[in-house]
């Protein structure tokens, strides 16, 4: 005789509307989680490793009062830009940053986790959010940083400009420390370089990276729009900047176009090309340098910024009444390109 049939009941439906509960929550977020996350989040969600108070400790406080999303888009140098102004939003805003649970730079800087699974929220929880979008490319929008505080919200843009974190930059130097076996490789290859180019480091030698982005921007589809990339004219004049303000100067480039750099480099004395390297591999050992060259693009800006030397850039990298010039807040890279960098032609 059963004493307490009810109970037994009770759990059996208890337990299919578990079931029913935990099946509906995976196809939902399975079927929503293309925008915002990888497409293979799953073996990470829902840990139970949480632990609030280590998972929010760069934002100094305990409770959360909302998250905040970043669409995130293009490769390494575009993420950088758009990591670093959602970590800055959700500073401002006292709100929790969502990244994706298998955020490429999670590889590559010492970055907290702060996931949508850190917090146990689904994985969809992005895209139900109020969303804002910056007005132009490779722009300033300040109006970006007028939504409310403590109130979710996600972000759509490339954020492509150091205004928005005028005042935090020591901060966002610490944000972006390099994981320590990327750092040691950096310092072993410079070391190696300067070995193998017999270069002694002196206060009158310098080390000056170039880094020429070919490939996708030397196409039509970005000269169309307005980008213009340098030819040899360019880094040969930028190369000469350097070379009558230093008695001695190595040169290291790093390139996604080795062989067209070799080519447009012919016959220029103390230059070593980097080969070999991944991509976060390359930033780290080229933003070593006392000084820097760069051609367009993000991922050079970032390695000028880096390395926080003298830094000159490709003066005419925009097309005057182009699509992009036209896309772009000031029709200049005024809100790009750093304060201090040297346009060379
Ligand atoms: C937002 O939250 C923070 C702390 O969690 C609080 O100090 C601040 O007053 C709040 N701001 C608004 C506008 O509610
Ligand atoms: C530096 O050079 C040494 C000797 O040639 C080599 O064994 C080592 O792998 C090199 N290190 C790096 C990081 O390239
Ligand atoms: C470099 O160091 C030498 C010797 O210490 C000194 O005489 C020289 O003035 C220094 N040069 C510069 C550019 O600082
Ligand atoms: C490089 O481009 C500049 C400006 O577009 C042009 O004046 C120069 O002749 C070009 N140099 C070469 C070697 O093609
Ligand atoms: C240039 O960089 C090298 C390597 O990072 C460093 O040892 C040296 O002190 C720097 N020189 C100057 C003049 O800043």
């Amino acid at each position: 005789m059963e004493r307490y049939p009810q109970l037994k009941i009770y759990l059996l439906f208890a337990l299919g509307l578990l079931v029913i509960l935990m099946i509906g929550m995976n196809g939902y977020s399975l079927r929503n989680q293309s925008k915002f996350t990888d497409p293979t989040p799953k073996k990470h969600s829902y840990n139970n490793n949480y632990n609030p108070n280590v998972v929010t400790e760069k934002f100094g406080k305990k409770k959360l009062d909302g998250i905040v999303c970043v669409k995130f888009q293009g490769r390494l140098g575009n993420s950088m830009f758009q990591y670093v102004f959602l970590y800055l939003i959700a500073k401002l805003k006292h709100l929790y940053p969502i990244l994706p649970e298998n955020f490429e730079l999670f590889h590559i800087f010492e970055i907290e986790k702060t996931t949508l699974s850190a917090i146990k929220k689904p994985l969809n929880a992005c895209s139900k959010l109020p969303e804002y979008k910056e007005r132009w490319s490779t722009s300033y929008d300040e109006q970006l940083l007028t939504v409310p505080s403590n109130k979710s919200a996600r972000f759509v843009g490339y954020f492509l400009s150091w205004k928005y974190w005028l005042g935090y930059e020591d901060e966002i130097r610490k944000l972006l420390t390099f994981k320590d076996s990327i750092v040691q490789k950096a310092h072993a290859q410079m070391r190696n370089i300067t070995s193998k180019m017999e270069f002694d480091i002196t206060n009158e030698s310098v080390i000056v990276s170039i880094h020429i982005r070919r490939g996708d921007f030397a196409g039509s589809v970005y000269i169309n729009y307005g980008h213009l990339t340098p030819n040899e004219t360019y880094y040969r004049n930028a190369m000469k900047y350097f070379k009558t303000r230093h008695k001695k100067v190595l040169f290291v480039v790093g390139s996604n176009d080795i062989d067209w750099s070799r080519k447009a480099l012919d016959g220029e004395k103390n230059v070593y090309f980097s080969t070999g390297n991944a991509a976060a591999e390359d930033i780290a050992l080229l933003s070593l340098a006392n000084h820097t060259i760069i051609s367009i693009g993000t991922y050079g800006w970032w390695i000028g910024w880096m390395a926080q030397g003298t830094c000159v850039y490709y003066k005419n990298a925009m097309r005057p009444g182009s699509r992009f010039a036209n896309n772009v807040r000031t029709h200049s890279l005024d809100d790009f390109i750093y304060p201090g960098w040297i346009p060379v032609e």
